[in-house]
C-alpha cells in the first residue's frame, strides 16, 4: 500500500532532486527589522523572482498547532514537510487531553498519583513559558491543580527558563505567577514549591547529543540538589540579571532552591518525575538519564528509583520514555517510507543542532533509518558555542558534502538543513544574523550550481521564520526578538533538468504540508492520494 505510481508523460532526468531547508528564513516585511531583507542575498533575490516561487504557511493550524497565533517551529515544520499532511501536534493534543480529562484517567497518571499517595514527592521538570514550542505553562498549571485536587502532599517543580521562544528577559513573567500559584496551593496545607531550575540552553534541554554537559548541569540541580543556592527562583533570576546586565534567560546558570543550605527538593527513591515538555528533541537526553540502567554520558552519582514519565513519548523508534501521559501524533506514511518502498536512494545531512530535524523530525519523530540500504544520514558536528560567535556555523562543510553527494550521482533525493537563520536568529544579535543569512545565501548559490551541473531539480524552502524579525519597536525603543515568527516561508523550485515540465498547480493557500507531494512529482511519481496536493503539475 506504500506504492508510488509513475507520473505519466514525465521523462527521467539525470540529476537528483535536492530539498534545501533554510531553517528560520521566513518572508517578512521589507524593513530594517528583517534580517533576510537587510542581508546581501543575490541568490535568494534571484529566486524570489522565480515563476515557481510559492509562499507557504508555516505556523498555526496549517502545521497542526492549536491556533493561528502559534508561531511555527522546527518540529512541526519538518513533520509537515516529511509527512505530506497535517497532524494535530503535541501542543494541541495535550490541550485536548487536559480539556477532555483523559490525561488524568490513564494508567501513567494514576501511577504518579499512587506515588504521591505513598509519601513520594511528585516532581515536574520542564520549561515554564507560553512559547508553545516545547511546553506551555498553562498545561503545567493544569497538572499542578489536579495534584492538589487529588491531595498529593508534596510537589516540586524544576523550572527551566525559556527566553528563546518568548522574550529574552521574560523569566519573571512566568516564575512569579508560578510561585504565587504554588504558594496558594500550599496555603491549603499542601507543600508545593519550585526546587531547582536554570536557563534552557545550559540546563537539561540539550538535543541530538550536542553537549551532554547541559544535561549533567540539570541532573545535578534537579536530582542531586547541587548548584548555586537561592531561597526562591524569582530571587535567582533577579540576582542573575543584577550581576550581569547582558545576561538573558536562556543562558542562566542552573540554580537550587534551599532552606538554610538544604535543597528543598532533590529527587529520591519512591518519587515520581514528570517531564512536562511535549516536544521530543530536547527531552530525550534527560529522559535517557533517568531511564537507562547502563549510562555513560555522564556520572549520575545517584540514580533514584523513580516512576519517570514524559508528557508524550518522544521517540517512537527507541521508545523513549517508556511511560508517558499523552499519545504522540501518529505520524505514518511519511515521504521517507514511500520513497524507500519505491527504491529511491536518499541522502540527508545537517550539522548536529539540526541533524535530527532532517532525520528524526522528518520521519515523524522516529530516530532510526527506514531502510539503511537506501538511505544515508550524515552529521557535521556543530560547535559548542552560542552561534552569534560563529554565525557561519557549519554551512560550508554541509555544502561541501552536498556538492559531493550531488556530483557522485548515488542519490536520487537529497535533503539538507542549513541551521544559520534559526540558530543565530535565536541569539537576537543583529550583525550576526546578517552574516548568518549571507552564509546561507552563499552556500545556496554553490548548491544550486552543483544541481545545475548535474541536471537535477532544487526545491528551496524553510521550516518557519526567525531571522526575518530581529527586533520589535515600541515607542522608539527596540527589543531584540529571538523567537520564531508567524511569517510564511518561501518555496522555490529551480529546474535544471532541461525538461521544464512543471507549472504551478494553483493549489489554494499552500503550506509546508504541500511539499512532500511536490517532491514526489519532481521525482517522477504521482503523489499518494492521502497527501496534501502538490504545488506543481505537469505542463499541459
Ligand atoms: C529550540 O529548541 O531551539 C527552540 O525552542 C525552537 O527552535 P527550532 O524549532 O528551530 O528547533
Ligand atoms: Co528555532
Amino acid at each position: 500500500e506504500l506504492t508510488l505510481q509513475p507520473l505519466s508523460g514525465y521523462s527521467a532526468f539525470p540529476g537528483p532532486v535536492v530539498a534545501v531547508i533554510m531553517d528560520g528564513i521566513g518572508l517578512g516585511p521589507a524593513d530594517d527589522s528583517n534580517g533576510v531583507h537587510v542581508a546581501y542575498t543575490p541568490t535568494l533575490d534571484r529566486l524570489f523572482q522565480d515563476k515557481l516561487m510559492f509562499r507557504l504557511k508555516a505556523h498555526g493550524k496549517a502545521v497542526g498547532l492549536p491556533g493561528d497565533g502559534d508561531m511555527g517551529n522546527s518540529e512541526v515544520g519538518h513533520n509537515s514537510l516529511g509527512a505530506g499532511r497535517v497532524f494535530a501536534q503535541g501542543a494541541k493534543l495535550v490541550n485536548e487531553a487536559i480539556a477532555g480529562g483523559t490525561i488524568f484517567t490513564g494508567r501513567t497518571w494514576k501511577e504518579v498519583m499512587a506515588r504521591g499517595g505513598q509519601g513520594g514527592t511528585v516532581h515536574f521538570i520542564g520549561m515554564v513559558s507560553d512559547g508553545n514550542v516545547h511546553s506551555h505553562i498553562e498545561q503545567l498549571y493544569a497538572l499542578l491543580d489536579r495534584c492538589a485536587a487529588e491531595k498529593v502532599k508534596r510537589v516540586r517543580v524544576h523550572a527551566l527558563i525559556d527566553g528563546r521562544d518568548v522574550g529574552e528577559k521574560s523569566a519573571l513573567d512566568y516564575i512569579v505567577p508560578l510561585e504565587q500559584r504554588l504558594a496558594a496551593i500550599s496555603g491549603s496545607g499542601l507543600d508545593y514549591r519550585i526546587a531547582s531550575g536554570g536557563g534552557r540552553m545550559v540546563t537539561t534541554m540539550d538535543r541530538y547529543n550536542a553537549n551532554w554537559q547541559v544535561v549533567e548541569n540539570g541532573w545535578k540541580a534537579h536530582v542531586l540538589g547541587e548548584g548555586r543556592q537561592f531561597t526562591a527562583a524569582s530571587e535567582a533570576v533577579a540576582a542573575y540579571y543584577a550581576e550581569d546586565p547582558a545576561m538573558t534567560d536562556q543562558y542562566m546558570a542552573s540554580f537550587v532552591i534551599a532552606d538554610g543550605g538544604t535543597p528543598v527538593g532533590t529527587i529520591n527513591d519512591g518519587d515520581a518525575v514528570i517531564l512536562f515538555n511535549f516536544r521530543g528533541d530536547r527531552a530525550i537526553e534527560i529522559s535517557r538519564a533517568f531511564e537507562e540502567d547502563v549510562f555513560t554520558e555522564f556520572e549520575r552519582v545517584r540514580r533514584p528509583d523513580v516512576l519517570y514519565a514524559g508528557m508524550m513519548q518522544y521517540d517512537g523508534d527507541a521508545l523513549i520514555p517508556k511511560q508517558y501521559l499523552v499519545e504522540p501524533p501518529a505520524i505514518d506514511r511519511t515521504l521517507g517510507e514511500y520513497l524507500c518502498a519505491a527504491g529511491v536512494t536518499s541522502y540527508a545531512i545537517s550539522e548536529t543542532q539540526k541533524f535530527g530535524h532532517v532525520t528524526y523530525f522528518w520521519n515523524g519523530n522516529k530516530s532510526g533509518y527506514i531502510d539503511k540500504k537506501l538511505e544515508t544520514y550524515d552529521e557535521v558536528p556543530s560547535d559548542r558555542i552560542t552561534f552569534d560567535l560563529r554565525p557561519w556555523m557549519k554551512a560550508a562543510e554541509i555544502t561541501d558534502r552536498v556538492i559531493e553527494a550531488v556530483a557522485g550521482g548515488g542519490y536520487k533525493f537529497i535533503r539538507l538543513n542549513l541551521a544559520n537563520g534559526d540558530m543565530v536568529g535565536h541569539t537576537g544579535i543583529e550583525p550576526a544574523v546578517r552574516i548568518a543569512v549571507e552564509t546561507v545565501d552563499l552556500c545556496l548559490g554553490r548548491i544550486l550550481a552543483a544541481v545545475g551541473k548535474a541536471g537535477g531539480i532544487a526545491l528551496v524552502t524553510a521550516d518557519h521564520g526567525n531571522a526575518d524579525c530581529m527586533w520589535t519597536e515600541k515607542k522608539g525603543k527596540r527589543t531584540p526578538m529571538v523567537a520564531h515568527t508567524l511569517n510564511p516561508v518561501p518555496c522555490i523550485i529551480v529546474d535544471y533538468s532541461g525538461s521544464n515540465a512543471f507549472v504551478a498547480s494553483g493549489c489554494a493557500d499552500p503550506g509546508l504540508s504541500n511539499v512532500a507531494a511536490t517532491v514526489c512529482n519532481l521525482l517522477g511519481y504521482q503523489a499518494p492520494e492521502i497527501y496534501d496536493p502538490s504545488l506543481v503539475r505537469l505542463q499541459p
